[in-house]
């Protein structure tokens, strides 16, 4: 029995109550948000500055008193100025990259890295994973949380990992075949990527072990879960997690209901507001995602704005939130002749027409002041002229009545569009 460094053991939790769990996440609210006020000078002068005090905090619903971090505060506070320990009790680093400027640095303390393990490994359970089974981890090892996230988790529930990492494709698929892993974790568009290899290399998935696939890291549609489960052989299931709060394992998804994943809320308390106002929402009404650590002690982080838009679901397989598949970020969201617009919209759209393979790109530029959008998509066999007209009038048709912009269709060769080797890249705005 895995005990964490709260004293709350890992098997109490799967039955623990409603009233319990509340009970906990105040206490543990408190002790963070001290915690944050005592030893972050960052935390200290946001507190003071909204003129909030950690002993305000009476309920679980007063956090609403405290200020929110964006992920610009990790930036301005780079590398290290956000930490709440000394130095010397950080034993591991992680950055996300960014697609601009400086990376964003988390730490951890051995007690983070024990907790994260936890969280990985409950993760691991509700896919189904014990420690009998063998687990190929193709997420990227290094800064990314990813790689050493998943490892850690696999590890500490008993089973044989294998770190494999992102790229390498050739090698990836000949130790799926040679070790026969039972279980991968990796980001859906690579897994993508590696079914496409399977099929150069002749290989049949029902010839190989593999059973469970924990994909995340990117949004995915339900049509793509259904994709990669058909192509892999396996059954697909969601991990979400983001480095500011820890990384893969804030929430994760049931196999057995496939309905989104569970937040671990004894760790991660969870609120949605609105994007604009930043007030809170009722469970249910879609939003931002916004998490408070509830045990961390490298950094804690405070009402953090993920940028991600989701709801929060009561939960199904224990008492704790699920929240629905991601929509997208509201970085990702492309407003287009005044439509806002996801790519999993799009993406939505593509896997519904039968001729067209998972792969895909959506580019944007301006035509005159107007906004011009050309999908660009792969066949997944070789098109008659026919079949080549029909899909592309077809697509054009779903995007225009179901999303309601126009856009020009190309279908590319098959084998053109550029392929993930961990988080894939979907739009090009040249705007
Ligand atoms: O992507 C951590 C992770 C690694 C999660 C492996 C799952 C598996 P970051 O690089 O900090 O951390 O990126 C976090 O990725 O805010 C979401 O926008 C997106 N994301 C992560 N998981 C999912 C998911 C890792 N299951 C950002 N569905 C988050 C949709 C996801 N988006």
């Amino acid at each position: 029995m895995t005990t964490t460094q709260h004293g709350q053991n890992e098997k109490d939790l799967e039955n623990i109550s409603i009233d319990e769990l509340q009970a906990l996440q105040l206490q543990r609210m408190k002790d963070t948000l001290l915690h944050a006020y005592q030893n972050s000078p960052f935390y200290k002068s946001q507190f003071d500055n909204a003129g909030v005090h950690p002993d305000d905090l009476k309920s679980l619903s007063d956090l609403a008193k405290f200020p929110f971090t964006v992920k610009a505060d990790l930036r301005d506070n780079y590398p290290f100025n956000l930490f709440a320990v000394p130095m010397e009790d950080i034993v591991r680093i992680h950055a996300s990259s960014g697609t601009t400027g400086k990376p964003t640095v988390v730490g951890y303390t051995q007690n983070d890295i024990n907790m994260w393990a936890d969280v990985v490994a409950r993760s691991l359970k509700a896919a189904g994973v014990t420690k009998k089974d063998i687990v190929h981890v193709a997420y990227g090892y290094g800064l990314f949380t990813g790689g050493l996230g998943a490892h850690y988790g696999a590890e500490k529930l008993g089973c044989t990992v294998i770190p494999m990492s992102g790229g390498q494709t050739e090698k990836q698929v000949q130790l799926i075949k040679d070790f026969n892993p039972d279980v991968i974790m990796v980001t859906p568009s690579y897994a993508l990527n590696l079914a496409d290899e399977l099929d150069r290399q002749g290989i049949d998935p029902k010839t190989l072990k593999l059973r469970v696939g924990i994909f995340g890291a990117e949004p995915w549609t339900n049509a793509m879960r259904d994709e990669i489960e058909k192509r892999l052989d396996i059954q697909a299931v969601d991990i979400y997690g983001l480095s500011e709060v820890i990384g893969p394992g804030v929430a994760m998804e049931n196999i057995q209901t496939k309905d989104g994943p569970t937040i671990w809320e004894d760790h991660f308390y969870p609120e949605i507001i609105d994007p604009e106002t930043g007030e809170v929402l009722p469970d249910g009404e879609e939003g931002e995602l916004v998490f408070t650590s509830l045990t961390k002690e490298a950094l804690p982080i405070i009402r953090y704005r993920t940028r991600d838009l989701t709801r929060l679901l009561v939960g199904t397989s224990c008492v704790m939130r699920r929240m629905d598949k991601i929509t997208g970020r509201s970085d990702d969201m492309l407003i287009i002749r005044g439509v806002n617009v996801f790519p999993t919209q799009i993406e939505e759209q593509i896997l519904s027409i039968e001729q067209l393979a998972p792969h895909y790109l959506i580019e944007v530029c301006k035509e005159g002041n107007l906004d011009k959008v050309t999908i660009k998509v792969e066949a997944n066999k070789k098109l008659s002229d026919n079949e080549h007209e029909f899909v592309i009038k077809e697509l054009q048709h779903k995007v225009k009545t179901m999303i309601g912009i126009s856009s020009s269709v190309v279908v590319e060769a098959i084998g053109s569009l550029p392929r993930s080797e961990g988080k894939a890249k979907r739009v090009i705005d040249k705007r």
